[in-house]
C-alpha cells in the first residue's frame, strides 16, 4: 500500500469522528507487518476526559484483532497544520512498535513523515 493509499483509509476513517464538542475530526489507519490495516477516528464524550483519540482507537482495533507490529501509521485532519500524535499517542504507538514510520497529513493532502523516535526521543518503557 503506498503512503497516499494509507492515508485514503485515515481519511476515509475521519469521516467516522463523533467529534461535536471539539469540531476537530481525526482519522487513523495503521499498516501491520502482515500488511493488515486498521482503521480508526477521535470519539469524543460530553466527559470531556473520556474522549479517545483517532491513534487510540486504531491501536485498539489492531490489538484486539491480534496484530502488534505496527509498519506505518497515518493520521489526518481537517488542519492547516499537519496531524501530530498527542503525547499519550506516542507513548501508545511506542509499546508495541518503537520505531514505527508517522505520515502526518493536513487537510490538503500534503504529509510528512517522521520515525517514532523524532516524537518521542525518551521514551517510558521500563517497568522495573
Ligand atoms: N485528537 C486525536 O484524535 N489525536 C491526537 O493525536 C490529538 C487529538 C482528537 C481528540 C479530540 O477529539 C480532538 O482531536 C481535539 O483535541
Amino acid at each position: 500500500m503506498t503512503d497516499r493509499e494509507l492515508i485514503g483509509k485515515a481519511a476515509e476513517a475521519m469521516e467516522r469522528s463523533y467529534s461535536p464538542y471539539s469540531r476537530f475530526p481525526v482519522g487513523a489507519a495503521i499498516e501491520c507487518d502482515d500488511g493488515a490495516v486498521f482503521t480508526g477516528c477521535n470519539i469524543e464524550n460530553s466527559a470531556l476526559g473520556v474522549t479517545m483519540c483517532a491513534e487510540a482507537c486504531a491501536v485498539a482495533c489492531a490489538v484486539s484483532a491480534g496484530n502488534r507490529k505496527f509498519v506505518r501509521i497515518a493520521i489526518i485532519a481537517r488542519s492547516g497544520d499537519y496531524c501530530y500524535p498527542c503525547g499519550s499517542c506516542r507513548q501508545m504507538l511506542h509499546e508495541f512498535s518503537p520505531d514505527v514510520e508517522i505520515l502526518c497529513a493536513r487537510g490538503d493532502g500534503r504529509y510528512v513523515s517522521y520515525r517514532l523516535p523524532a516524537f518521542l526521543p525518551m521514551p517510558f518503557a521500563s517497568f522495573n
